[in-house]
Parts: structure tokens; C-alpha cells; sequence
């Protein structure tokens, strides 16, 4: 499986983990091709349909980028993003799909290096855990 190369969608509020992909792009830290990026307003905006669709869309993994906890400029939409993230992955396991395909990371822009480790870390996660249950269910 070391030749897998997964698909990953990051979801990022264009304050703070938007801004903090373009401080990486800034600063030249290279980050996984792997991972593309949907500019949304704020994580508030997220909605679970969006991460079933990039995994039907072939996606193995998504993640939800918001500001810090308490830093949202829409008051409390992060909060609101993990309820629904938190949610979703409950919803995952019982559909027997790993939970961790889906995450949530909070930073504040000025973390361009945590956006570059953010993007590696996840990448290595999902390619560990090996292509989508949803794309094997398509395939068959
Ligand atoms: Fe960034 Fe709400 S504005 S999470």
C-alpha cells in the first residue's frame, strides 16, 4: 500500500486556517499535494453533507480547519463545526468507517508551520488506513 496517495479535503474558514495555508505558502513550506483546499466563510458554514460528498466524491479523508476555540469571527461557529464533526465521525463508526478519516484541527493564521504539520499529519494518518470504504464499495 506504500504507493496509495489519498485524496484529502480540508474544509477552511477563511480567517484563520485559510490565512494560516497562505502564510505556509508564504513562508515556501511545502505541504502534501494531497490535500486540497475549500475555502469556506467559517467552519460554522461546514455541513455534514459536505463531507459526505467529497466521500463520494472520492475523498479518504477530510478535515474541518477553524480559528481557535473562543477566536471565531462568527462567535461560536468552530464550536458548532465540532458538534457536527463530532457527530458525523459517531455516524462513521456505526456505518463501519473510521472515525478518523474525519477530523478537526483549530489554529490561529499565524501558524503557517502548524498548517504545513496539520497537512502531513493527516496525510500519513489516511495513507496508513489505506484508500476509502466508500471508494472499495464503489469498485465492487
Ligand atoms: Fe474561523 Fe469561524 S471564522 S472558524
Amino acid at each position: 500500500m506504500s504507493d496509495f496517495e489519498p485524496k484529502i479535503i480540508a474544509f477552511c474558514c477563511q480567517y484563520c486556517a485559510y490565512s494560516a495555508a497562505d502564510m505556509a505558502g508564504s513562508m515556501r513550506l511545502q505541504y502534501p499535494t494531497n490535500v486540497e483546499i475549500v475555502l469556506i466563510p467559517c467552519t460554522g458554514r461546514f455541513d455534514m453533507l459536505f463531507a459526505l460528498k467529497a466521500f463520494e466524491g472520492g475523498a479518504d479523508g477530510v478535515y474541518v480547519a477553524g480559528c481557535l476555540e473562543g477566536t471565531c469571527h462568527f462567535l461560536d461557529g468552530n464550536i458548532r463545526a465540532k458538534k457536527r464533526v463530532n457527530y458525523l465521525r459517531n455516524e462513521l463508526k456505526n456505518m463501519g468507517v473510521e472515525e478518523e478519516r474525519l477530523r478537526m484541527y483549530n489554529l490561529s493564521a499565524s501558524q503557517g508551520p502548524r498548517f504545513m504539520e496539520i497537512a502531513y499529519e493527516f496525510t500519513d494518518l489516511i495513507k496508513q488506513l489505506g484508500p476509502s470504504p466508500f471508494k472499495k464499495k464503489d469498485a465492487a
